[in-house]
């Protein structure tokens, strides 16, 4: 216990050093730029169960709030990202993820909080950890767009996919003002559903902006789409038949001669848009698919199981007519309490604290995209240069697996149409299961999941996650016979399989170090931090290079917090903290420090571990906090973020709350509601 705290300070006393000569630089750089661009500010100290739940050594790095991106009309995205846990089974990575979900007009925060994300919320109101999060292997940031979706704020609404993409390329560029090292990540974009069409049109934008701008390019390294909405039009072909293979309908049913004349004015449509599809021209008949998304409404207004709708999102399921799955998934429900706690709010720094709702009807009411052409036009141009993958849930009908496999076999990319016949179909295997096929070829790579939803990684997080290691490439190939299969392993095993290779030999040179990263070992701690100050040269770690910058931050703080406690400790021998607090008269400095100090607290293996301890307890007996748990703070920021000041501005133009579609008349509500694809636009365009 001694030595641990003497090394603690020999730790602290190095950090100081190091400090003074980097991190100071940081803050001369910072007070010159804009305040607003700190880091800090967007850091993400605690939420309710994150450290009763979540184990020590994965609550993840978290930073969240607004960025302004349009101040002449308000535009500001909300993101949230969390940044890859490297005690996991799996080295650090250079790799960033923007997630996006879909609607037009539902919040990412689904893929945060209920898919990808390391957190999912239980009935308590608080988080758990998802072992299948995404961010054991990349970087995550789930953003809301467009204007207005989710905790994202603005005064107009957007229409068409070029605002879309603009939009987005300007958020990026903000965002790596807050996060410059980052930069040169390698990028992917991967979303489900309506993000099928934000994500190749973000892709071909940055894309084109790669040329445009040589010396600033982007590390743009693929596009994931899960269960997407691409082609509107030619998916909605695939109803009838999907509906009929997965036995939901049959001839039996009363309108089936009405679905079939539907079928038919859709098929004339799509007919119409492959003649023309080339011409790179804008069709009315293309951009406006109600005629052939009206079948879907029809088989479940038609097709009920014990007098309930099939969830279209899940036909395994029902659920009330008319919602039809918009009650789906359960965790919606919990979410959305969670996400409208004062406490939650403040925490993920909303600079305007709105109604946190999982879709918005008038940002799928505006965005109909009538001058768009699908996403689908834009695949070859996106497949020349760099891979898709499509993967759909087998379960799902409104995205469905079959509607997608229709429309990739028309698709023309990298010189030829479809699949080509070498292609062979081949199993997925993960971890000695085979959970589904894939196709791969000319940059594409199609995968069917066996027994998921439209939301899978709602259903299967750790094969989700593995979804990546057939992008990556990070499999190995059995054969049987004809059977070619496609072998990925959980992270676990994949780890476990490198310690044998690595056992079996003799041990290599340091490269190997990292693949221990699984246990927790603090030792390697003071190796980490000591090391990087010679180093800091070195190119290849950029990221690495930008945590340490931030981690000398942190441990400058550290070091002020550390020097302040003393004194007020020492000072405290005379007056009771309470008189601390008041007479330390600014809120928000308090709030700071006790921020700190939760983020001390955590395990990172950027701080020496031994001194956090010390300071907070040191801050708790200070302040009479227990342990992770900062109820003071949620008082303290309504004070001083002082919300009025846009409450004013806001009226104007925020349509949360008072004027909710969702509340409004029955019609509209299921409407919309139905309109949620990550979810899709379908039923809204229809009724209004
Ligand atoms: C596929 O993507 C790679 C980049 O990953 C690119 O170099 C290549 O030209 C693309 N095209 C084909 C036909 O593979
Ligand atoms: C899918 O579900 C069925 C029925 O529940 C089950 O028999 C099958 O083993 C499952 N397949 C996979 C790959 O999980």
């Amino acid at each position: 216990m001694v030595s641990g705290a003497a090394y603690g300070w020999l730790l602290l006393l190095f950090g100081l050093c190091s400090s003074v000569v980097n991190g100071l630089s940081v803050f001369d750089r910072r007070d010159d730029a804009d305040k607003k661009y700190s880091q800090t500010s967007y850091l993400v100290t605690n939420l309710p169960g994150l450290t009763e739940n979540v184990p020590e050594e994965h609550i993840p790095l978290m930073f969240a709030g607004h960025l302004e991106l349009h101040p002449e009309n308000q535009t500001n995205y909300f993101f949230w990202s969390f940044k890859q846990d490297d005690k996991g089974y799996v080295p650090k990575s250079n790799r960033t993820i923007f997630w996006l979900n879909g609607g037009p007009g539902c919040s990412s925060m689904d893929g945060a909080l209920m898919e990808v994300g390391p957190l999912r919320v239980n009935r308590e109101n608080k988080v758990t950890y998802n072992p299948g999060s995404w961010h054991e292997v990349a970087d995550l940031v789930f953003v809301d767009q467009p204007v207005n979706t989710g905790f994202s704020y603005g005064s107009i609404y957007t229409h068409e996919l070029d605002e879309i993409t603009w939009t987005f390329l300007k958020f990026m560029e903000e965002y790596y003002k807050v996060f410059p090292e980052e930069r040169d990540n390698e990028i992917y974009f991967a979303g489900e559903s309506y993000a099928g069409q934000y994500i190749p049109y973000i892709g071909k934008r940055l894309l084109d902006y790669n040329k445009e701008n040589p010396d600033k390019k982007y590390n743009l390294k693929g596009l994931l789409i899960g269960n997407g909405w691409i082609s509107p039009n030619e998916q909605s072909m695939s109803y009838i038949p999907f509906c009929r293979e997965a036995g939901l309908i049959d001839e039996h049913l009363p309108s089936w001669s009405h679905l079939l004349r539907k079928q038919e004015k859709c098929q004339n449509i799509v007919s119409r848009i492959d003649s023309v599809f080339s011409d790179d021209k804008v069709h009315d008949f293309e951009t406006n698919s109600d005629d052939c998304e009206s079948i879907l409404t029809s088989i479940l207004s038609d097709a009920k199981k014990d007098g309930n709708c099939i969830n279209m999102y899940d036909y395994r399921l029902t659920d009330l007519y008319p919602q039809c799955g918009s009650n789906w998934p359960p965790d919606v429900h919990t979410v959305t309490p969670f996400l409208n706690l004062p406490e939650v709010q403040s925490h993920l720094n909303l600079v305007y604290k709105n109604k946190w709702r999982e879709c918005v009807g008038r940002v799928t009411l505006n965005f109909k995209a009538r001058n768009s052409l699908p996403s689908i036009h834009l695949f070859n141009d996106i497949l020349a240069e760099i891979p898709i993958m499509m993967f759909h849930g087998d379960k799902d009908i409104i995205c469905n697996t079959m509607g997608a496999q229709n429309m990739i076999k028309k698709l023309e990319w990298n010189g030829a149409r479809g699949f080509s016949d070498a292609a062979p179909v081949m199993d997925w295997d993960f971890n000695g299961t085979v959970s589904g096929f894939i196709k791969l070829e000319r940059n594409l790579t199609f995968v069917n999941i066996y027994n998921a939803s439209h939301m899978v990684p709602f259903d299967l997080p750790e094969l989700s996650r593995s979804l990546l290691d057939v992008m990556l490439g990070n499999y190995n190939i059995t054969q049987d016979n004809d059977k070619i299969t496609i072998n990925t392993y959980t992270l676990k095993r994949q780890w476990e399989e490198q310690q044998k290779q690595n056992a079996a030999p003799e041990q290599d040179d340091s490269s190997d170090i990292d693949e221990e990263k699984p246990n927790p070992t603090n030792e390697d701690t003071p190796t980490e931090s000591n090391g990087d100050d010679s180093s800091s040269s070195s190119e290849s770690e950029n990221t690495a290079t930008g945590n340490r910058r931030f981690t000398r931050i942190i441990q400058l703080l550290v070091i002020v917090v550390v020097i302040w406690s003393i004194y007020v400790l020492y000072a405290s021998y005379k007056s009771r903290p309470q008189s601390i607090i008041k007479t330390n008269g600014r809120l928000s400095n308090r709030k700071k420090i006790v921020q700190w100090a939760d983020q001390i607290e955590t395990p990172d293996p950027l701080q020496p571990t031994h001194e956090p301890s010390f300071i907070k307890k040191t801050l708790n007996r200070l302040f009479g906090v227990s342990r992770g748990h900062y109820s003071s703070v949620n008082g303290v920021e309504d004070i001083e973020l002082g919300e009025n000041i846009l409450n004013n501005v806001a009226d104007d133009f925020i349509i949360t709350s008072d004027d909710e579609y969702d509340e409004g008349s029955p019609t509209s509500s299921t409407d919309l509601q139905h309109g949620s694809p990550h979810r899709q636009p379908e039923h809204p365009r229809n009724a209004l």
